[in-house]
């Protein structure tokens, strides 16, 4: 007779030998043996999984990429590749390289029916029937089209900037306040209606938290995205964490008030847009693609472009030098504030500050996973990948590349952007494109982002605003703000103190 001791020792060895067996079946298939990277990664997943649960996997990423070169293997089929001439081909925008299945994992399940959109999905044709439409909305001079709806959120910041921090001398929790901010303007520049949070000054609806948590999920099972099948997707019993569709919700419920609004040809936000495309194209879009169109601004844009603006912020105050000369040429400009985009868009400084910003903290912190196609990958180094290997890059070890951005890539230094004394015309241009040319914030190729234009719109503007308008420090020289790679790459405590500009500038 079996004790229960025996039992649950049986269990146990039971499992053990099949996660062994799955293991050497994954090492024996591994097209990816030759390849350097950690000893466990040739046979199973889980090491990745574990080192995004953990939150820096850009750290552990480019630490690998300096040990062993340009390739490194992160899981038994998965390498991640740092050599900059790779980001044409890989991300190519001909014959696009398929995205991987970790993509998947971002789709969502209504009604028993599973939606990609326009960032998950995998089917090129379908992908680019959706995108082509809204494409050119998004370009630098259509965006600003928006650009009034900005300027009505960032002074509702300011008030409330002024009203709690400024008139009281409390430090400011700035990475929470510029978060608020971002999604009440993304939904400002959609919708012409924010979403209440600056008003409340909390996150009293729970749209930041829930946010987060379904992006931590979403950053961690799409290491191992079979692991999806049995938690978010799971037919019988969905386990998972809080899912997006409250912003589904949200946004019918726009579209539905929009429907019954009498001056709804007046509006000038994205809404008013796509609608315009559904009259033009009734055969293609219904309100289902309005949904689908809707949710790449409200979900994609808001705090990828808040941990943006929150670094640009703390890599500002951490560098007084910085800090004074972009306060100088901010001032000596003499913009009319909001800042706007006409009066910014030349300042070099500002720009640089800015590429600096997104450089050294690009919004996004995992490997951006293509399927290699038949025919396979020859690197520039003569080793060769099979097709059906992932492979890609992760945008904070190519942005660290020193042979393009030049010396000291750890560190923030935003003249490098800058036309260097004694450095040609010729050879700046050169300089600067290539590096233009290699970061990868957001991606490269026919999925690089969407809504580039627009975070860079936003963006610029608060900088500009907020360093025209107050003095700002840093509550303790020394702080830390605290980093967390979850997809998109947290900002979070970020205190600061504000005070109106002893020089008395107005803010209008
Ligand atoms: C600083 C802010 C932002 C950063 C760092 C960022 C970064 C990225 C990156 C790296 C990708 C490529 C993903 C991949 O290849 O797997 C991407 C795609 C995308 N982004 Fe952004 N993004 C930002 C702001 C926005 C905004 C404001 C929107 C609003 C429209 C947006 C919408 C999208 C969409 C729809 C895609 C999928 C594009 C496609 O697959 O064709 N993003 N973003």
């Amino acid at each position: 007779m079996f004790s229960a001791v025996d039992l649950a020792t049986n269990i146990a060895l039971s499992v053990a030998i099949i996660f062994a067996s799955r293991f050497l079946w994954n090492y024996v298939r591994s097209p990816l043996k030759s390849f350097p990277g950690p000893l466990a990664t040739s046979c199973t997943n889980i090491w990745r999984f574990w080192d995004v649960f953990r939150g820096r996997c850009d750290i552990t990423q480019l630490a690998l990429h300096r040990k062993y070169g340009s390739a490194v293997r992160v899981g038994p089929n998965v390498l991640s590749l740092s050599d900059p001439k790779l980001i044409g081909l890989v991300y190519n925008t001909r014959n696009p390289w398929i995205k991987s299945s970790m993509y998947n994992v971002n789709d969502v399940v209504i009604g028993g029916v599973r939606l990609s959109n326009l960032f998950s999905s995998r089917d090129e044709k379908w992908h680019s029937t959706f995108i082509r439409p809204v494409k050119n909305m998004y370009s630098m001079s259509r965006v600003q089209e928006v650009e009034g709806t900005m300027d009505v959120t960032i002074k509702l910041l300011f008030d409330k900037l002024r009203a709690k921090f400024v008139s009281t001398g409390q430090t400011c929790e700035m990475s929470d306040w510029i978060n608020f901010f971002a999604w009440d303007t993304m939904s400002q520049a959609t919708f012409s209606q924010d979403l209440g949070i600056l008003e409340a000054g909390s996150d009293d609806k729970g749209f930041l938290r829930n946010s987060d948590r379904t992006l931590d999920y979403f950053a961690s099972i799409c290491q191992i995205p079979l692991l999806d099948r049995f938690f978010d997707k799971n037919p019988i019993m969905r386990i998972g964490p809080p899912t997006f569709a409250w912003a589904n919700i949200f946004s019918l419920g726009q579209l539905q008030k929009r429907y019954q609004e009498e001056k709804k040809d007046t509006k000038q936000d994205y809404l008013a847009k796509f609608l315009e495309i559904k009259e033009k194209n009734p055969e293609l879009v219904d309100d289902n693609v309005i949904i689908l169109w809707l949710l790449s601004n409200v979900l994609a844009g808001s705090d990828s472009t808040a941990y943006t603006m929150s670094a640009a912020i703390y890599y500002i105050l951490k560098n007084p030098e910085v800090h004074k000369k972009l306060c100088a040429e901010l001032r000596g400009a003499n913009l009319s504030l909001p800042a706007k985009w006409k009066d910014i868009q030349g300042l070099k400084y500002l720009e640089a500050v800015m590429r600096e910003s997104m450089r050294v903290h690009p919004g996004v912190g995992l490997i951006l996973e293509r399927v290699v196609p038949k025919g396979g990958l020859s690197l520039p180094d003569g080793r060769f990948v099979p097709e059906g290997v992932v492979v890609g890059m992760n945008p904070w070890v190519i942005n660290k590349n020193e042979a393009v951005f030049g010396a000291n890539t750890d560190d923030f230094i935003p003249e490098r952007w800058l036309q260097a004394s004694g450095e040609s015309d010729e050879v700046y241009q050169a300089r600067f494109s290539k590096m233009k040319g290699t970061d990868m914030t957001f991606g490269a190729g026919s999925r690089a982002c969407l809504g580039q234009y627009l975070s860079q719109l936003e963006s610029y503007k608060l900088i500009a605003t907020l360093f025209s308008t107050f003095d700002v420090e840093l509550s303790s020289p020394d702080h830390e703000m605290k980093i967390i790679n979850s997809w998109f790459v947290r900002t979070e405590n970020l205190p600061v103190r504000l005070s109106e500009r002893k020089d008395g500038a107005v803010f209008v």
